[in-house]
């Protein structure tokens, strides 16, 4: 995600807003700059190191804001990296977060005469605000951000008033570090710490108005706050990982906060449509499709396949989903009426880009649905959807993969709908799709029932996950997972599949996780269960709330709360997901870094 950093003190600006800066770095950025009063704006693209080398000893301000950005509105560039400056070119803004009535406000500033160099709603945010500013800058901001819809966590400064910076927030983290000799402000406190530990956060709707020996703390209607500094008791590392003992689980975690940024802006409840301004371009041709192939490697292969059941089922799409590293050498096929998507969080997966040019070669229309803004598959493919997880850190993916099954809902929704889907159908889902985040925030309230059960299942050396229809690349998903972060052999299969040969493996040293929520082949299931029981194999069974049934045949049982059929597998992943995560952790395993596992497998 994207880092904030400020100062304003006695000391040179420059060098403390770049090791702010690099303190950040963990968080993943594409693109990073700088705004020092008198010296005007220095941004680069890539690492620090390449904003660093630009930075002369001449710029000897002593305040100054800084942003690490990672690009969700625009592709990685200079243009679009913070800070941004208003008309005036004398206001800078340095941004996170998301200004969703951004092309409304572009639109009415438009009109005004005021021009954009950017594809950024932050540079809509920074013009706006010198609109409004007549003197007094927390005065333009305070306006302007009652105008705004969205989130977000700033800094603005003006060129002429190098002694004050004003912070606001509203859905995303700003907090205050209160020096001895100078004030510092960040979006993560872990990037004060060399500083000092005494900060303040502002909570939503607050702002700050920063000096070199003072703050206030208001409301958005002006009232001044009184807040005193806590003293943060953390070292750096574990500020980085906000409490969590590794970012694996920090990322578990933070699944409903990525679906309400997967969503957001994205679903018109009312009228049960999904906006994906990626795909506006091609919808006509989406919708006459005569078959979709979706090409992605491991997990981004896995959500492709539950993609594929939801495209199927409620958009009566044929589909097929293929490997990056087969795609790319087979016999292609396809007529024109054939498209391919490709599905990736790096953007980079060397196999999946190859399938990608492959298909571009055959003139196909290629599609992507890609985590990383501006990466090589985002850029080559001819339309597509960001998914807006942010970084993910953990080699494994837990929280990209949450983020791609909830694109493809949205998807299905929007391809559906063209293709006849009722209004009333389609709100169905996409309502309870809004509701997902507080569901999955409210089930991931309370998982020590997980962690107990992890403990039982980390002594076996080998396990077998499980399911049927969009819960089959769940069972391989949960499979993968294990195999990454805990080492132990696990195999996955369509429940249905297993008297045909793989049931011969099991006993009661063999474990099988089993996937069975109360959906339309809970029975179909249950009896595969009852297959694995009778060969003695211990059960464990993710299941609905309320399944009294489930207990007779499964030792034990991970409960799950129900959703509409086409969501329930985004809940059903994260149990195993934590499953995965808590057996490595009592394996004594580094599951942020498994062995032999690079994070972006940018080779054949
Ligand atoms: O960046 P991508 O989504 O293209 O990466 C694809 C796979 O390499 C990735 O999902 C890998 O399987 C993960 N380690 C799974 O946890």
């Amino acid at each position: 995600m994207c880092g904030i950093f400020g100062y304003v003190g006695k000391k040179p600006a420059a060098p403390i807003l770049i090791e702010g800066l690099k303190t950040l770095e963990y968080r993943g950025y594409d693109s990073a700059g700088i705004f020092v009063p008198g010296f005007g704006v220095v941004k680069s693209v890539g690492p620090i190191a390449n904003l660093e080398k630009k930075i002369t000893s001449d710029i000897k301000g002593d305040s100054g804001i800084a942003h690490t950005r990672w690009a969700t509105h625009g592709p990685p560039t200079e243009l679009n990296a913070h800070p941004h400056l208003d008309m005036s070119g004398s206001v800078a803004l340095v941004h996170n977060g998301i200004i969703e009535n951004f092309r409304e406000l572009k639109e009415s500033l438009v009109v005004q005469g005021v021009t954009f160099k950017s594809d950024t709603d932050t540079e809509v945010l920074i013009k706006l605000i010198g609109s409004l500013y007549a003197g007094n800058l927390y005065e333009a901001v305070k306006n302007a951000l009652k105008r705004v819809r969205g989130t977000y966590g700033i800094l603005v400064q003006d060129e002429h008033r190098p002694d004050v910076i004003v912070a606001a927030r509203m859905g995303s983290p700003i907090v205050l570090g209160v020096g001895a000799d100078g004030n510092f402000v960040s979006s993560d406190p872990s990037a004060l710490l060399t500083h000092t530990k005494k900060v303040i956060y502002l909570n939503d709707g607050e702002c700050a108005v920063i000096k070199k020996d003072s703050y206030e703390i208001l409301n958005l209607a002006g009232k001044k706050l009184q807040k005193n500094p806590e003293t943060v008791e953390w070292d750096l590392e574990s500020v980085q990982k906000q409490g969590y003992e590794h970012f694996m689980l920090k990322e578990i975690f933070e699944a409903g906060e990525v679906i309400e940024s997967t969503i957001r802006g994205r679903l018109i409840l009312e009228k049960g449509k999904v906006r994906l301004g990626g795909m506006d371009a091609v919808l006509p041709k989406l919708a006459s499709l005569n078959r979709l192939v979706i090409v992605g490697c491991g997990s981004a292969y896995y959500a492709g396949q539950v993609g594929r059941c939801m495209l199927e089922e409620y958009a009566g799409l044929p589909v097929e989903v293929e490997l990056g590293s087969e795609y790319r050498y087979k016999r292609n096929l396809s007529d024109k009426k054939t498209a391919v998507l490709a599905v990736t969080q790096s953007g980079e997966t060397a196999d999946t880009l190859a399938s990608l040019r492959s298909a571009k070669k055959l003139d196909l229309l290629t599609l992507g649905i890609v985590n990383v803004v501006g990466s090589t598959i985002a850029r080559e493919t001819d339309a597509g959807v960001y998914n807006h997880a942010g970084p993910e850190v953990a080699v494994a993916s837990t929280k990209a993969f949450i983020s791609q099954l909830v694109v493809f809902a949205m998807l299905t929704v929007l391809i559906a709908r063209e293709k006849g889907m009722s209004q009333a159908e389609a709100k169905k889902i996409l309502d309870e799709l809004n509701a997902l985040p507080s569901v999955i925030k409210k089930y991931l309230s309370d998982t020590k029932d997980i962690k107990k059960i992890a403990k039982k299942y980390s002594g076996y050396k080998n396990a077998m996950y499980i399911g049927r229809k969009f819960h089959a690349p769940i069972a391989s998903e949960g499979s993968l997972k294990l195999k990454e972060v805990t080492y132990i052999h696990a195999e996955a299969f369509a429940g249905g599949e297993l008297k045909h040969g793989s049931i011969a493996l099991l006993d009661k040293d063999f474990p099988v996780i089993a996937i069975a929520p109360k959906d339309d082949v809970y029975e179909k299931m249950i009896s595969n269960i009852e297959e694995v029981k009778a060969r003695s194999a211990p059960i464990l069974a993710i299941a609905t709330e309320g399944d009294s049934h489930i207990t007779d045949v499964a030792d034990d049982v991970i409960f799950i709360p129900k959703v509409h059929p086409i969501l329930q597998p985004i809940v059903s992943t994260i149990p195993l997901q934590l499953l995965a995560y808590y057996v490595g952790v009592e394996k004594g395993l580094n599951v942020d870094r498994p062995r032999n596992l690079a994070k972006s497998v940018t080779v054949e």
